[in-house]
């Protein structure tokens, strides 16, 4: 069945002007844009988007990274777009994701453990809270896509 997923271009992808070949990834692998919106993230939107690494030691600076220029938030809608959003720009760590998965987004255009360029909901929970995070009028659609 269509599934829609969160994706985030982060302020390394922007400013290292990766937007354009990241859009021809998503739509050459079979995604529609449903929805799209630039925006300057405020210290107060990410910490309740990261709540759930509010206690990591790496959180002030997830902040401050998240913080540091625009980024680009998109609802991507695909048959399977949760699981095939994660494969494509894959691990985490983007250092670690050019020795293992050098085709992958995060190989293209991210840099270590934090700036890996690139955001993917990472379960159907996941994509349901983060798309009704920044899109509330994206969550009808997506309980019509489960049903
Ligand atoms: P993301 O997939 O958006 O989810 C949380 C983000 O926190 C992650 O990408 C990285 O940008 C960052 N992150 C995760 N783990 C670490 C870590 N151990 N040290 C620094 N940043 C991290």
């Amino acid at each position: 069945a269509a599934e829609l997923t969160l994706a985030i271009v982060k302020p390394d992808g922007i400013s290292g002007n990766h937007t354009n070949s990241i859009k021809n990834i998503i739509l050459q692998s079979g995604f529609t844009i449903h929805t799209q919106a630039t925006l300057h993230l405020h210290q107060h939107t990410v910490t309740a988007f990261y709540a759930e690494h509010s206690t990591k030691t790496f959180f002030p600076s997830l902040v401050k990274y998240m913080t540091s220029g625009p980024v680009l938030i998109m609802v991507l809608e695909k048959v399977n777009a949760i699981a095939d959003w994660r494969t494509l720009i894959g691990p985490t760590d983007a250092r670690k994701a050019k020795i293992t998965h050098p085709d992958s987004i995060r190989a293209m255009c991210g840099e270590d453990l934090e700036r890996n360029c690139v955001h993917g909901s990472d379960s159907h929970e996941s994509a349901a809270r983060e798309i009704s995070f920044f899109f509330p009028d994206s969550l009808s659609v997506f309980m019509l896509l489960l049903s």
